[in-house]
């Protein structure tokens, strides 16, 4: 029928089928070609059923998010939907992949849905700050009721194939999409089953209709951790008026929704964030099809904090790792922990009950750096040393196999200077993870200057497949997120000598989305390591100092730049803390004066951003995306911001240049100055995003 849709027929059942790579996604093509076919073979009298189902690796996997806030092209899906759904003659959605999004919403506006053992079906809407805008908050929860659909639209994770079976949203399960879809439609017509139309059948919402609670209490339980955001109270809301309204009505009550979260700042930002993840894992002058080395057997060195995490990540995706220590009684130490966690999560329904013994069966733990001999990838988590990295380096050099991609999990060290110590310096990078590293999603790929592409492809293709989220940085002190962050240090500790509290300058981080204050943070890593490091290089600072000499190292000792109760981690405001501050500002002879809110978000924010466009200059991250996906999935930034350098742009960046001088003057601070790359953006009134753009264009 057109270029992305076509139709053929078997006897009496049109095939349509939509092939539209990667992912199908609904474009105007794609919805104008499935509205012809469906029509054509309604119109057809040979046709008497008809089976939609699509080509390559995917169903539908929802709206072609490149088409939002673009003038919107007919036909509507809307439209489609209806002539679907009030065809006279069956038809099937036939799934394989992931029908996601406006995907499953075409499904649902079919009579019959069959799908692949493999398919996985949801409406992740509201990860992009939307809702779905096209019935599938009027038909799913009439499909499964609208308990499950409030956990499928406010929580926005996919479904499985049998779940989908269970719960009535499929009605088979099929070997292959078409030909299961096909066999389905004879099925239908030798049996004469009556369309089943969704819009058309309450049944699924009379226990709710009777009995609101049962979905007020799955709500509630849905938003508590979407602080800020806006998009699952108003899908909760669609999904409520399925229950309240009649179809119709509720169709519309969607709509409105999806129409204002659509023009959003919030799903503006989290559309912005899904596209620079996708970006992120492309790596800028790497020659183009460049093949990853193969990776079926992993190392990590230190079974500590990082390297059990990093094992665990490996684990969890399958991937065989040998755990390698000093010693047996570290190794045991390590084993251990992993032991307890996994055990700890399956104990709370994260994790199946069998799933601590089959991933713990993947990790094997050995003493000696020999063990690294199978590795096609060895990582190393040992301490922050420069001279321990070398010395392990050297001993890879040695033992590690030709070939495998070496990587270093350092938080700051040159990686340059570590794979100098081998004679294989293309295979050495970094590979950053962040604490937990079962937990945290990014993954800093630190690209030396003489690691090879194929090295570098490998890190990020390993990264994916353990559902992490790879950014590409350069060698630097920190890389790109420390580094931003250690402005942010700096800042917070000079608020404390102007006046400010810990406690009010946290909940000006966490108001704006964080989920910590840098105070609170402190206090979770421990306090005494920073003091022991400025005790090494004979540094001070002041308030820091003050609190670790009255042994007040953070939460492990209960005292820190908070107070905590036994056993609790909840950070209580502490009168000694201001005490502490007042007396070592009377002693420094420093004045205390009101800071302002504003003043301490701005503080918080523009030397970090200030510091990124340094980063972007000094070509240490390729594209501001890649510095927003950082902190996205490094740091919790709020997804609803989109990332300090997105937020930038919100901002205006003559704003903030103006300010940064500002705070350059008023605290003798030469170091807050706009660096230039943000000086000529400002004067130029352009953004960090005109940079992205004028690349691509060149
Ligand atoms: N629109 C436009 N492009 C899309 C897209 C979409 N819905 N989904 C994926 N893509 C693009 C990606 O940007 C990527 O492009 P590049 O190769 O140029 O980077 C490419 O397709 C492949 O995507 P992935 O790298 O993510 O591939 P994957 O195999 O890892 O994952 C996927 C596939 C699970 C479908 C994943 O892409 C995904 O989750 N997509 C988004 C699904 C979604 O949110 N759908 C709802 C859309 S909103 C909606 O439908 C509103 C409505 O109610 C009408
Ligand atoms: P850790 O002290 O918890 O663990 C280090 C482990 O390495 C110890 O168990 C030690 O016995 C082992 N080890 C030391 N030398 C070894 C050797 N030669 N061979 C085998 N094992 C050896 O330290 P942590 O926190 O796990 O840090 C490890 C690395 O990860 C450091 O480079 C650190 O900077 C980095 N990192 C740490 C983060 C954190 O939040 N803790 C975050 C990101 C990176």
């Amino acid at each position: 029928m057109n270029e992305v849709v076509k139709l053929e027929r078997r006897d009496v059942i049109a095939i349509v089928t939509v092939n539209s790579p990667p992912v199908n996604a609904l474009s105007a093509a794609v919805r104008g070609g499935i509205f012809d076919c469906i029509k054509s073979a309604i119109a057809d009298p040979e046709v008497q059923a008809i089976v939609l189902t699509c080509a390559g690796r995917t169903f539908i996997a929802g709206a072609d998010i490149t088409e939002f806030g673009k003038p919107p092209k007919p036909p509507g899906l809307a439209e489609v939907l209806l002539a679907m759904e009030n065809s006279p003659k069956p038809i099937i959605a036939a799934i394989h992949g992931t029908a996601l999004g406006g995907g499953l919403e075409v499904a649902l506006a079919c009579h019959f849905r069959v799908a692949t053992r493999d398919a996985r079906l949801g409406l992740p809407e509201v990860k992009l700050g939307l809702l779905p805008g096209a019935g599938g908050t009027q038909r799913l929860p009439r499909a499964v009721g609208p308990e499950l659909a409030v956990k499928m639209i406010v929580g926005g994770d996919p479904i499985s194939a049998s779940d989908a079976l269970k719960h009535g949203l499929i009605e088979e399960i099929v070997e292959g999409p078409a030909s299961g879809g096909e066999s389905f439609a004879r099925k239908v017509l030798a049996e004469k089953r009556p369309l089943r139309k969704l819009r058309d059948d309450d049944s699924k919402l009379a226990a709710a209709r009777a009995d609101r609670s049962i979905f007020t209490n799955a709500v509630a339980a849905l938003t508590k951790k979407a602080r800020g955001l806006e998009a699952p109270f108003a899908a909760a809301d669609a999904v409520g008026a399925a229950i309240d309204l009649p179809f119709d009505e509720g169709l519309k009550k969607e709509r409105e929704g999806f129409l204002k979260l659509v023009a959003s700042d919030q799903s503006k930002a989290q559309r912005y964030a899904f596209f620079s993840e996708r970006e992120a894992a492309k790596i800028a002058g790497v020659p183009e099809g460049t093949k990853p080395r193969n990776v079926e057997r992993v190392a990590i060195i230190g079974a500590g904090t990082m390297g059990g995490g990093i094992a665990m990540s490996f684990a969890n995706a399958g991937i065989p790792v040998t755990l390698i220590e000093t010693g047996e009684e570290q190794l045991k130490r390590g084993m251990g922990v992993m032991q307890k966690n996994y055990e700890a999560t399956a104990a709370r329904g994260g994790i199946p009950a069998d799933a601590p013994a089959k991933r713990m069966g993947l990790i094997t733990g050995k003493v000696g750096l020999e063990n690294v001999r199978d590795a096609d990838l060895i990582i190393e988590a040992v301490f922050e040393t420069m001279a321990i990295k070398k010395e392990v380096f050297t001993a890879l050099d040695k033992y590690a196999k030709p070939g495998a991609v070496l990587a270093s999990n350092t938080s700051y060290l040159n990686i340059d200077e570590i794979a100098k110590v081998t004679k294989r310096p293309q295979d050495v990078l970094g590979m950053h993870f962040f604490s937990p590293a079962n937990v945290m999603k990014l993954c800093e790929i630190v690209r030396a200057d003489k690691t090879a592409p194929d090295a570098l492809t490998t890190a990020v293709a390993v990264a994916r497949k353990i559902a992490k989220v790879p950014a590409v940085v350069g060698v630097c002190d920190g890389f790109v997120g420390n580094r931003m962050l250690a402005q942010r240090g700096k800042q917070s500790e000079k608020l404390l000598f102007e006046g400010a509290l810990p406690q009010q300058v946290d909940a000006v981080v966490t108001k704006f989305g964080m989920p910590m204050g840098p105070f609170a943070m402190s206090d979770l890593a421990g306090l005494d390591i920073g003091w022991r490091s400025r005790q090494d290089r004979g540094i001070k600072s002041e308030i820091a100092d003050a609190l670790c000499e009255a042994g007040r190292f953070g939460q492990k000792t209960g005292k820190g730049y908070y107070k905590y109760e036994a056993g609790s981690r909840s950070a209580l405001p502490d009168p000694e803390v201001e005490k502490l501050i007042d007396e070592t500002l009377q002693r420094l002879g420093r004045k205390k004066r009101v800071v302002s809110d504003d003043e301490i978000l701005e503080r918080m924010m523009y030397p970090m951003i200030n510091e990124g466009a340094r980063i972007l200059e000094e070509k240490v991250a390729a594209r501001p995306s890649d510095i927003d996906v950082i902190w996205l999935y490094g740091y919790g930034w709020p997804i609803y911001r989109g990332g300090p350098m997105f937020y930038a742009d919100q901002v205006g960046l003559k704003h903030i240049a103006d300010r940064l001088s500002y705070y350059a003057r008023e605290t003798n601070d030469p170091s807050l100055e706009p660096s230039p790359l943000l000086k000529r953006l400002a004067a130029e009134g352009k953004t960090f995003a005109s940079l992205t753009q004028s690349a691509k264009a060149a």
